[in-house]
């Protein structure tokens, strides 16, 4: 392991805004901070939105900066990385932020019911053929529903036309309400299509976004509510349709 990363593994255990589970306190187990967040760490009631698999952190923090009256916790496998989100939390001394070093798929295990509002997916790999890795798949959702308040939304922002395409078509499958749904995130803006504070929202860009915006890749942008007393399935899906 390079210098950088042990010195940012050593760095990460001094932020108080970064909480780091073991694997046994999260596997099949309830986390002790599960159904507390609000009360022990956030120390209000205000709605808590997550960012799942946030990388450096870019929408946990800005969102952050942006709505004061909003609790934030971006989720990663990825100590590295969160290390950035954590550091600006710290230095900015932002008390409606954290973030949290985990696996998503122990998800059920660290937030209670109704415990979160909102949920952004931001830039995930759309996980061609992994319907067990793709966080947008049934597997994931119904995991998700467990925590969501009634009518809780669902953001996705990402460069593939695969899991955009896949997403909108599960959305359909199971009748969820689709809020929003935007085919050229910046060119909307450009044009002034889309709300004031829904642009806003969507000019906020994380690091892998910028990598793609580079290579000329269009971003697009769906949310909608995972409200359903259903089961959620899979949509007939063509896996050889779109390439990325
Ligand atoms: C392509 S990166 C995007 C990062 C960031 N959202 C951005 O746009 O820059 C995907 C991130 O999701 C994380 N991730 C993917 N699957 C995960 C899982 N099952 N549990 C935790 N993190 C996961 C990876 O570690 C990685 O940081």
């Amino acid at each position: 392991m390079g210098k950088d990363k042990l010195k940012r593994f050593e760095e990460n255990k001094t932020f108080k805004s970064l909480f780091q589970p073991e694997f046994e306190e999260v596997f099949r187990k309830d986390y002790h901070m599960k159904g507390r967040w609000h009360k022990e760490y956030f120390r209000n009631d205000n709605p808590l939105v997550l960012e799942l698999g946030c990388g450096r952190g870019e929408y946990t923090v800005d969102l952050a900066r942006r709505y004061p009256n909003k609790n934030f916790i971006g989720v990663d496998i990825k100590g590295a990385r969160l290390w950035r989100g954590a550091r600006s939390v710290t230095e900015e001394n932002l008390t409606n932020a954290a973030f949290l070093r985990t696996r998503i798929e122990f998800i059920e295990w660290l937030f209670a019911e109704g415990e979160v509002a909102e949920i952004w997916i931001t830039f995930a790999d759309p996980q061609i053929r992994r319907d067990n890795k793709r966080l947008t798949a049934p597997m994931f959702l119904e995991r998700y529903k467990k925590f969501l308040i009634p009518g809780g939304i669902i953001h996705l922002k990402t460069d593939s036309p695969y899991l955009h395409e896949y997403t909108s078509a599960l959305v359909e499958k199971n009748n969820l309400e689709v809020v929003s749904i935007i085919k050229d995130v910046y060119g909307s803006i450009a044009s002034g299509d889309i709300p004031v504070e829904l642009a806003g929202l969507l000019s906020i860009k994380t690091h892998y976004e910028e990598q793609f915006i580079a290579q000329g890749h269009p971003i697009t942008y769906l949310s909608f509510k995972l409200t359903s007393d259903k089961k959620i399935v899979a949509p007939e899906w063509d896996h050889d349709k779109y390439p990325r």
